[in-house]
């Protein structure tokens, strides 16, 4: 039977019958397929599984959508205990950050980069809350999605430079048949504006199809997607980037591995995506920690 623990200590109790290894699937609730997978993979390759269900405040800015942000905790429990997972940890704001709060973990360079640049605290938020739940829960492996591909880099970094010792592993981004990607925040879309969600993967996919027919110029590639997204009426580009892979940097001629980004505005709804060139190759190498 799935248990709920809501505050660190009732966590911390549980924490220590659990059996070894432990799978962490952590997330913000108002779960999906994608989430499911993620809790799905951790189940098969772990003795337990805790998910984290928090709407980490932090990692939004005042002007975004956290007060908003969907829930629903009786499905997502419901969804969990159907995967398997053993404890769900769902902790209150007051107790993760109180009053007094004032350690973060913040990274140099990575988030500067893509989401960084229109979102400048989102990942100190990330980052500081992913810590705090390593800490609190201990696990050896740790799911995370690859459709937030720079929060995966992220934690990634933050793992080597902090010397924890958990595994990170990614889950491909799962989606809807017509292509959107899996996300909390397609509720928001309105019928019309979910019919021009797909322009984001056609754009990934156009991409590819130019990597595989030999183009290496990044900027015609940037173009020929931009180009694509504009056709839709619906859809305002906030970036389309090839960048390295290690350090976010843009990059001008494709000769080593590469991620192709996209933020998109459907209407008031931000939606992102991503595709790694060549196709098919990890975000991050697989490693023991
Ligand atoms: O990907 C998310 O849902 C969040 O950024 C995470 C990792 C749960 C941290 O709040």
């Amino acid at each position: 039977m799935m248990i709920v623990a809501r505050t660190i200590d009732e966590f911390r109790k549980l924490r220590s019958e659990l059996p070894s290894p432990l799978g962490f699937v952590p997330t913000m609730g108002f779960l999906h397929e994608g989430h499911i997978a993620l809790v799905h993979q951790s189940v098969d390759e772990n003795k337990a599984t805790v998910v984290s269900l928090f709407v980490n405040p932090t990692q939004f800015a005042p002007t975004e959508d956290l007060a908003n942000y969907p829930r629903n905790e009786e499905s997502d429990f419901r969804l969990l205990e159907a995967a398997g997972a053993n404890v769900v940890f769902a902790p209150q704001a007051e107790e993760m950050y109180a009053d007094n709060h004032e350690t973060w973990v913040v990274l140099d360079h990575l988030t500067r980069r893509l989401e960084g640049t229109i979102r400048p605290t989102h990942f100190q938020g990330v980052a500081t809350v992913v810590s705090q739940l390593f800490h609190i829960v201990e696990p050896q492996s740790a799911y995370f999605g690859q459709k937030d591909a720079q929060q995966v880099l992220v934690i990634d970094r933050m793992i080597r430079d902090l010397h924890y010792p958990v595994l990170l592993r990614v889950g491909e981004t799962v989606r809807e048949p017509d292509g959107l990607a899996m996300s909390s925040r397609n509720t928001y879309l309105s019928p019309e504006e979910r019919l021009a969600g797909p322009v984001l993967r056609r754009s990934l996919d156009l991409a590819e199809e130019l990597w595989l027919e030999g183009e290496r110029d990044a900027e015609r590639i940037r173009k020929e997607m931009t180009d694509l997204i504009e056709q839709e009426p619906l859809a305002r580009v906030d970036y389309v980037s090839i960048a390295d892979t290690r350090t976010l940097d843009e990059i001008h001629v494709i000769d080593r591995k590469a991620l192709v980004s996209i933020a998109v505005r459907i209407g008031k709804t931000r939606l992102i995506d991503n595709a790694i060139l060549p196709p098919g190759e990890p975000l991050i190498a697989r490693r023991q920690p």
